[in-house]
């Protein structure tokens, strides 16, 4: 017998994680220069460092953060900006976590250069069990004994926002963190620039020099999209601002397998998103950096000035109505003393409001609390002094509060930015003499609203939950990423993250392959290289262009006219993403209509998941990656595209997995395209898969992108229980996997539901998550369901608060072997009923 293998088996099952060692910090064991704590995955380093470039002597000496994988040191927190401590033999400084659970810095004679202000922590719980942790996110955690952070060093940023962090500003406080500069590249002393919401309306963000602005985003409009893509570094940025009850925050995080990346303000007053370039080219890329122009500086075009950033060089002009205040300066390329009006306004007798649409709408307004849209332009036409309004509905989710948002402008309007028709964009309606009643926005002269501006600051509190993006950092890019709309060729190899983003779409081509082609690459469809069989056809793999590739041979008795299949086709190959499946080219000669995708190696995630032999290849973490992946997917087609795709049929038999087992989207070519303002659309014909739609759509035949959240709502069930939505069993003595999750919630066993078979992978944290996650997404009422805007957030950061489930939707099967449908409604309802479980 190996005593010492007891002995160490021992000490593992004693220690809480067999990383513990070095990733942490614990009471009694300093830590000094020379030494450090290093990430448990090796991305991000603590310890003291001296910065690069520093003149001075003695060294000084920091406290810092900094990604160990990087050879260029590139500090990201910093603990002692203004109190270095010097690097002599005789003054070596330590970092000790205090029984009091505080972190403090102390140089050797013991004089406190920075200490963490944490409370002692009271009860009974033993302060020596806490334990300062750096996170793989580079975040420094002071975690008590019960696991609950008590401290982070993600909430005391210092010029680096990396992804997962929060830029707050509490509503009733109206105090927040900024990212504020370094005072010079060898200096980590706080500089002059800093970044963060604007206390004052809590709807802006601006980067300052000092207390004046340098730019500003315009404020909120309501929208959910969250991502966009940086094609220069193929990483796609996921950025949101989360508004809750009591604070609102921006916050952002990356693809998979992305590049190290930070948005930064910089010693020279930037605000930039860098990219580290691995292999040959070892380097910090800049991948955007605002103000992206000179006319995008704040107040640049002076007061009632505009910058075009629709056109190629953009510029100054004079809003609609407004002429240059002084024609010579201003052609002088003087913006500054701005634009005035050609005309007087008369107030109550002929004046009327221009719509502007795509504009980011100035600063310096009013927000009016609690206005519906006529109500608004009702306020600001019935006061003289009011020059413009602009209203949004901010209403993104459907939690309860004010989501209307009523700006009202009495000032010169300053810092307007034309967009264009970009989603972000607001319509300001700006007040104009001599506009006769025809024009838009015009309304009655009720003198009875009145602006009541002392009151409107404090009662404009903005409490509402949503998601929106700060749009602004990445509108300037569109342009500039026209180049990078890859055109797809069958010869395309790169599994890169490519995106052709909806409107660029147009210099697109779909390669269009001869048929002999691909009977000769499939044999003359020869049985053997038959891989499966869809709804719509045949799948064959063959080899085409020297490249693996899918084949799906419509068949000709489909329902499936030419129409539909041109609509696949185009649709299929203008969205791109990582996550969804790509179209390499397709085939119509002949009757025939025949599609070509690239070759999923790992095939379709119900062949492995269903299989007793094979589903423990997909333990936790792939599972948790296949949700997340899938939930990406599903935000580009609801949103990200700029066209509403709704899949209609999402189900494990339609996402693929590639050989690293990451998720992609199959077979949306029963999408449709939305109107942007057409949120439901009645069909008469059904295609769906029972068990995964929502009764809404299975029993009306009423899908929107909310019917999609409740097929992903039992797919994330059949991923954490690894059991089918319906088998021909029932499941524990519950007729169906959604009613049996449900009431295990219901009776605070949750957890229970993770597959036994992947129970020592998984994480019980990101299984309750996401078996949250799953009863809100099928919850009955579509309203009541999130956007995927939201589901992605809660999951890439999983520390959103998420509203407590309501019943789960669903009907009860006619008959459990009738997996697909594809008649009308008619002909199935009687065989439909629709069932409530109410809750005991
Ligand atoms: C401190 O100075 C010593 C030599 O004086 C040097 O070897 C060491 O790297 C310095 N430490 C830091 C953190 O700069
Ligand atoms: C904490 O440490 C201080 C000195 O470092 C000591 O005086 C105090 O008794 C300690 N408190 C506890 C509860 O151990
Ligand atoms: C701790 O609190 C004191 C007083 O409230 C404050 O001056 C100091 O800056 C705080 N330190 C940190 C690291 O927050
Ligand atoms: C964990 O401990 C902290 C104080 O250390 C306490 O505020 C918190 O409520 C505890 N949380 C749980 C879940 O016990
Ligand atoms: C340090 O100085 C060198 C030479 O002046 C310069 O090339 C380099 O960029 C500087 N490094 C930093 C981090 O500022
Ligand atoms: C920031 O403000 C200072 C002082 O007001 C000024 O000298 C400097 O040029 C400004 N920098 C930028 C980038 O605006
Ligand atoms: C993208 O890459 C090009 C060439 O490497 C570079 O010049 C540019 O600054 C990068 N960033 C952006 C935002 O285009
Ligand atoms: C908004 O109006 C509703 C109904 O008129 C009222 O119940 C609510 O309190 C108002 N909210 C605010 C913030 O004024
Ligand atoms: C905002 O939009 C939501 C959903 O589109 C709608 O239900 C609500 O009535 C709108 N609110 C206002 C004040 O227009
Ligand atoms: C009109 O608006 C101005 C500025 O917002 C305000 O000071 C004034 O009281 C308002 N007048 C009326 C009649 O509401």
């Amino acid at each position: 017998m190996d005593w010492s293998a007891v002995v160490l088996v021992v000490l593992l099952l004693l220690e809480p994680s067999p990383c513990a060692s070095d990733d942490r910090l614990d009471l009694g064991k300093p830590l000094s220069p020379g030494t450090t704590i290093v990430s448990d995955d090796g991305g991000f380093a603590l310890g003291f460092f001296t910065p690069t470039n520093s003149t001075s002597t003695p060294a000084k000496l920091y406290l810092g953060i900094w990604y160990n994988d990087i050879p260029t040191l590139t500090v990201v927190w910093v603990a002692n900006r203004e109190t270095p401590a010097t690097n002599t033999t005789s003054s070596t400084p330590t970092l000790s976590l205090t029984n009091t659970s505080n972190l403090v810095l102390s140089d050797a004679s013991g004089v406190v250069l920075w200490a963490t202000n944490v409370t002692a922590v009271s009860g009974s719980s033993s302060p020596a069990a806490a334990a300062a942790m750096l996170l793989n996110t580079g975040n420094l955690v002071i975690r008590s004994p019960n696991g609950t952070a008590i401290w982070q060093s993600f909430d005391h940023p210092a010029d680096s926002f990396l992804p997962g962090m929060k830029i707050r500003l509490a509503f009733a406080t109206r105090a927040g963190v900024r990212l504020v500069s370094w005072k010079a590249p060898g200096d980590p002393s706080p500089g002059t620039f800093s970044y963060g919401i604007d206390a004052g309306t809590a709807l802006q963000l601006f980067l300052w020099n000092g207390t004046r602005p340098l730019m500003r985003d315009g404020p909120w409009t309501g929208y959910s999209i969250a991502s966009r893509y940086q094609a220069n570094a193929s990483v796609f940025v996921y950025q949101a601002i989360v508004s809750t009850d009591e604070e609102i925050y921006l916050t952002y995080t990356l693809s998979d397998g992305a590049a190290r990346a930070r948005f930064v303000v910089t010693v020279a007053g930037r605000y930039q998103l860098q990219s580290w370039k691995g292999g040959g080219s070892s380097a910090w890329s800049v991948l955007g950096d605002w103000p992206a122009w000179e006319c995008s500086r704040y107040g640049h075009c002076g007061p009632y000035g505009y910058c075009d950033n629709t056109v190629a060089a953009p510029t100054c002009r004079c809003l609609d109505g407004f002429e240059p205040a002084d024609a010579e300066e201003w052609s002088g390329g003087d913006f500054s003393r701005g634009c005035q009006r050609k005309e007087a306004l008369r107030c109550a007798a002929g004046d009327g409001f221009l719509a502007l649409p795509g504009m980011k709408s100035p600063d310096k307004f009013v927000r009016v609390a609690n206005r519906t849209r006529d109500e608004c332009a009702a306020e600001c036409a019935g006061n003289c002094s009011c020059v413009a309004y602009a209203y949004a509905n901010l209403s993104t989710t459907t939690t309860a509060g004010d989501v209307t948002r009523c700006l009202v402008w009495a000032g010169d309007l300053i810092d307007t930015e034309k967009m264009g028709d970009v989603v972000g964009s607001d319509t300001l309606y700006l007040r104009l003499a001599g506009l006769d009643a025809a024009v838009q926005g015009v309304r009655g002269k009720s003198n009875a609203l009145r602006i009541a501006l002392p009151t409107v600051l404090t009662t404009s509190i903005l409490i509402i939950t949503g998601i929106f993006v700060s749009w602004f950092k990445f509108r300037g890019k569109r342009r500039s990423n026209k180049e990078y709309n890859t055109k797809v060729s069958l010869v395309t190899t790169s599994s890169s993250d490519v995106l052709v983003e909806g409107s660029p779409a147009q210099d697109f081509e779909l390669p269009f392959i001869k048929f002999e082609d691909i009977e000769t690459a499939t044999h003359n469809f020869s049985e053997a290289y038959k891989i499966g069989q869809g709804g719509f056809g045949k799948v064959y793999k063959a080899m085409l262009g020297g490249q693996e590739v899918a084949i799906k041979r419509l068949s000709k008795d489909s329902e499936q006219g030419t129409e539909e299949f041109r609509n696949e086709a185009i649709l299929i190959a203008k969205l791109q993403h990582r996550n969804l499946v790509r179209l390499l080219g397709c085939s119509v000669e002949g009757g025939e209509k025949i599609l070509v995708y690239e070759y999923l190696p790992n095939r379709s995630l119900d062949a492995i998941l269903f299989d007793s032999s094979r589903k423990t290849s997909l333990d936790w973490p792939t599972r948790f990656n296949i949700i997340k992946g899938v939930a990406r997917g599903l935000l580009y087609l609801h949103q990200d595209s700029r066209l509403t795709i709704v899949h209609r049929d999402l189900k494990a038999a339609n996402v693929l997995l590639d050989a690293d087992m990451r998720p992609k989207i199959a077979d949306f070519g029963m999408a449709r395209i939305f109107n942007d303002n057409q949120k439901n659309a009645n069909t008469r014909r059904v295609v769906g898969t029972y068990g995964y739609m929502a009764p809404e759509y299975a029993m009306e035949g009423v899908f929107s992108v909310k019917s999609d959240v409740y097929s992903f709502g039992v797919l994330i069930l059949e991923l954490v229980t690894g059991t089918k939505r319906s088998s021909f069993n029932t499941i524990k003595g519950f007729p169906n996997l959604m009613i049996y999750a449900w009431n295990m919630w219901k009776d605070g066993k949750g957890k229970d539901l993770v597959d036994p078979s992947i129970m020592d992978t998984c994480s019980q944290d990101e299984v309750l998550l996401c078996s949250h996650m799953a009863l809100l997404c099928a919850q009955e009422n579509p309203n009541d369901r999130p956007f995927m805007s939201s589901v992605v957030l809660a999951l890439e950061n999983g520390s959103t608060t998420l509203p407590t489930p309501k019943n789960p939707g669903h009907y009860a099967q006619g008959s459990s072997d009738m997996e697909q449908i594809r008649d009308r409604i008619d002909n199935s309802m009687n065989s439909l009923t629709l069932t409530n479980i109410e809750g005991r």
